[in-house]
Parts: structure tokens; sequence; C-alpha cells
């Protein structure tokens, strides 16, 4: 899909009015890059991180999680090799002093072709940045945007610096300023604190390769460019998994992991079209193959996780700065060696993005005799906010009573919402437009026959079922078994 801007921001809009996402401290004007989750996209983010969670380690015998520590010891990103490569190719512009980096003003510009029709020049620039990327060809870089003459977008000109590196680690102190404080980092990625606790749930869980350690966690990154919402900010959170496997086996276990992250994906119900992998073209310094899996959002096809094989770098690296032993005994084999690692690195806050893009839509509802219609999320069940409206009709005639004995049978068991004010209307049409897959609405027949009104959110059909039915009947269609 070629990029929809407005489409974009109806979904940033959308996102803000219905107590999804929030720009952070927003009363002081905001802070780049960094956002907060409302009432509703703090459940939808736990729904995704819950499914995530049970899909990595409950469905999986080999697989456990850790919640290791945001704060590492310094020297954990001299062995990983974050402080000394951690970095992105950075231009200035001299007239605006806006600072971009390469590879998306290049993207940017690719994108713009393609937007203009000519593909073919699109995917000319790429290829030739790619191939420069690759060879870290940083006069190269240059060379090409001002062939191109590409101008800044604050100044309009062309008057770039030369290309350089710049890190993208946060650091803080460590201890009061008087105690002389070590400098530390925020990590920028969750993947160290399951390297270094490799050997000790290795150990402890009696761990037999191949075995996965998971981890769900913040990382945070300096972002030069930090714009597009919540899918490049500069505190997000990431879903890891290092798979630890014999030396020599990392291509088909870099190829398992490929497909069945891609099948955790359609199991989202998101249809395989909307998805591609996309190989790196120049890798990590960790990695010996690497590739992500995108997703097109309406700003295109845009990478939502990353699969990559780490060989042994990690554990080398951390075994030779830490002068600990980081090897497994094969009984198998009947050898010690350091395993390599594959890894799946997904983010939380894009997981979340690709979901509401995915689900959002705007639906004309006019009949001859009205103009009507709606906004509606059409999330998965088990990721929606809420998975029951309950909404008496009337505020009267013992109708709130039955209102409030089904919410207090159904909200031990999944996530309900009450209300009585408004219209029937209104009050569907908000909770479409913040994904809530069923609403029951109680009226005079349910006092008589125990029966009330189901309506399902994307075909807004309605049919009565009875009250003693509504747990069960919605629990098994939110269950993470359900689909999703
Ligand atoms: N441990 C490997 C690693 O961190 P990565 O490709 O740099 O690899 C993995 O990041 C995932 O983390 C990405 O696919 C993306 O979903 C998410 N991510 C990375 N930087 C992000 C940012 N600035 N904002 C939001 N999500 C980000």
């Amino acid at each position: 899909m070629a990029a929809d801007n407005n489409r974009f921001q109806a979904i940033i809009s959308h996102c803000k009015e219905y107590g999804f996402i929030f720009p952070s401290s927003e009363i002081y004007d905001g802070l780049s890059a960094v956002y907060d989750y409302g009432q509703w996209g703090a459940e939808l983010k736990k729904n995704v991180k819950d499914y995530w969670w049970k899909s990595m380690t409950q469905m999986q015998e080999n697989i456990v999680g850790i919640d290791a520590a945001i704060f590492m010891h310094p020297t954990t990103w001299k062995a990983s090799g974050h402080v000394d490569n951690f970095s992105d190719p950075m231009i200035d512009n001299k007239d605006s002093k806006k600072r971009y980096r390469v590879d998306h003003l290049l993207e940017g510009y690719a994108d713009e072709l393609d937007a203009k029709g000519d593909k073919a020049g699109a995917e000319q620039v790429l290829k030739a940045m790619d191939a420069l990327l690759a060879a870290s060809d940083y006069a190269g870089l240059k060379k090409l945007i001002e062939d191109k003459n590409i101008p800044c977008s604050v100044s309009g000109t062309c008057n770039w610096t030369d290309v350089r590196q710049f890190n993208l680690m946060f650091s803080t102190q460590l201890g009061s300023v008087s105690e002389e404080a070590g400098e530390i980092y925020l990590r920028p990625e969750t993947a160290q604190g399951i390297f270094v606790n490799f050997l000790n749930v290795q150990k402890t869980g009696r761990m037999k390769i191949p075995f996965g350690i998971a981890q769900i966690g913040k990382a945070f990154r300096n972002e030069i460019v930090a714009r597009q919402f919540i899918f490049r900010m500069r505190e997000f959170e990431q879903m890891e998994m290092q798979f630890f496997i014999r030396p020599g086996t990392q291509k088909e276990w870099y190829e398992y992991w490929k497909a069945e992250r891609l099948k955790w994906h359609l199991s989202l119900g998101i249809p395989e079209a909307r998805y591609r992998f996309h190989d790196h073209a120049k890798l990590a310094h960790y990695a010996d193959a690497a590739c992500d899996i995108e997703y097109d959002f309406p700003i295109g096809f845009k990478e939502v996780e990353g699969i990559h094989s780490r060989t042994d770098f990690d554990l080398r690296n951390h075994q030779e700065y830490s002068r600990k032993k980081l090897q497994y005994h094969d009984p198998e084999l009947n050898k010690s060696y350091v395993p390599y690692v594959i890894e799946t690195s997904i983010g939380v806050d894009r997981t979340v993005m690709m979901l509401l893009c995915e689900a959002y839509a705007e639906e004309d509802l006019s009949t001859e005799e009205k103009k009507d219609s709606r906004v509606v999320l059409k999330l998965p069940p088990a990721m929606a906010p809420v998975k029951l409206a309950v909404l008496p009709l009337l505020k009267k005639d013992g109708l709130p009573e039955i209102g409030k004995e089904i919410m207090n049978a159904c909200k031990p068991y999944f996530k309900c919402f009450y209300e009585e004010k408004d219209a029937i209307g209104k009050r569907y049409r908000r909770m479409d437009a913040i994904g809530t897959p069923f609403c029951v609405t109680i009226d005079h027949q349910s006092k008589e026959d125990g029966t009330v009104t189901i309506r399902y959110r994307d075909s807004m059909q309605q049919e009565r079922i009875s009250i003693a039915d509504i747990r069960k009947t919605i629990e098994k269609q939110v269950s993470f078994s359900a689909g999703v």
C-alpha cells in the first residue's frame, strides 16, 4: 500500500481521543518521541505482552522467561559492542542545524519518488543506499544525497555536513555525584540481560540445548529521527527471545524461527499479504544473518520484528570481558562449547501500532432515510481492551440491578465495562471506537425471561441470549486459545 498519511493521522487522533495513547507530559507540550498509554492503550498493550509471553514460554516446553534489570554493569555494553558500534550514520544540515539519519533521509526521498509514480527511480536509490551502507561508505552516502539534490525539510537547502556516526545509548550516573558516581547506560536492548544470565538459567533450570530464554522489558535509544508516532520512540518495550543452539545448526534454526514468528503474526488474524520479510543488507555487528518481518503500515512497509542469527558473538565476548566461562557441556557430543544464538526481537509498541492500524475502520452506514457512519476498531477479541460492555437500556425499573449482576458474574474472568448514560446507539458507537467485541443490553424483557440482547461489534447483528450463558459464550471467544 502506498503511504496514506491521512489514515495515519486519523489513527493517531483516534488513539488520543479514545484514551489509547497520549503524548508524554502533554501539559508541558509533550516530550519528543515519548508517549504514555492511556486506560485502553494500557489494556491493549498488556494483552499483546500476555499473548507473546504465553506463546513464547507457556506453549514452548524448552523456553523460559526472565525479568532482568534495566541497569547493567557498564562493561556489559563494552562486551556487547554497543559502546563502539551502536551508532547510526547521521548527516546535519548546516543551515537549519537539523540532524537526520542518512537511511531515513534517503528512504523518505525514495518514498516521494514512489508516490510520484517513479518506482524504478525509488528502487535505484534504495539499492544504491543499501550497497553504500553495507560497505560503510560514508563519503559515498553523502555524494548520493548531494547527487539527488535531497533538501533539508526545514531549511530547504542541500548544504550538508559529512556523514558521521552517532551513538544511540543514553547514559546516566549510578550513585551521587559526590561519591564519584560511575557512568552507566539505560539498556538499548533487553537481550543483554538474557546473555549475562545464560549460565544462571541453564544451570538452575537444568536446561538442555536447544533452549530459549524470553524477556519483555523497556529499552531506551536516543533516536535522532523521532517521528511516526509510537513507531520510533526513545523509550519503548521489547519482547525478545534468545534461542541457544549447537554451533553449526544456526541456518536451520534461523529458518525455523522465521517461520514460527510469521505464524504468530498470522495468528493475530492479519492476512499474510500485509507482511513481508526484508533481509538486512548491512548486518548488525553481532549477526551472520538477519531479517525483519515488515508490516504494511499506512506509512508503508516497516519493521515490526527482527530475526537475527547472532552466532556466539555475545556469549564469547561476555566470557572474554568477565573472564567467566560461559559454556555448555553437551552430553550427547560429550563436548563443551559456547552456544550459538538465534534471536527473535519484536517491539511491543510497534505491535500495538500494527494492531491499531489493521483494526481501524471508518464505515459508512447511511441508508436512504438517514446519513450515518461509525469508526470501529476491529481488534481480535482477545486483544480488545474491553471484552464486554454491559448496558441497561434505562436507569430505572430494576434494569441497572440486572446489569450489576452481569458485571459481578463476568468481571473476574475478563475486562467488562458498565454504562447507563446516553442513548443506546451512542453507547454502541463509543464501544465500537475502542474495539469492544460484545455489548449486552438489558431491557424489560430481561426481567421477564432472563435474556439480554447481545450485539456483535463487526456485524452489528443482535440476538437474544440467556443471562446465564453470557459468561461462557464470551469467555470462549476472548481467550488467547480462541484463534488468538
Ligand atoms: N536485540 C536486537 C534488537 O534490539 P532491533 O532490530 O534494534 O534489534 C528489535 O530492535 C525491535 O525493537 C524492532 O523490530 C522494533 O519492533 C523495536 N524497536 C527498535 N527500536 C525501536 C524504537 N525506537 N521505538 C519503538 N520500537 C523499537
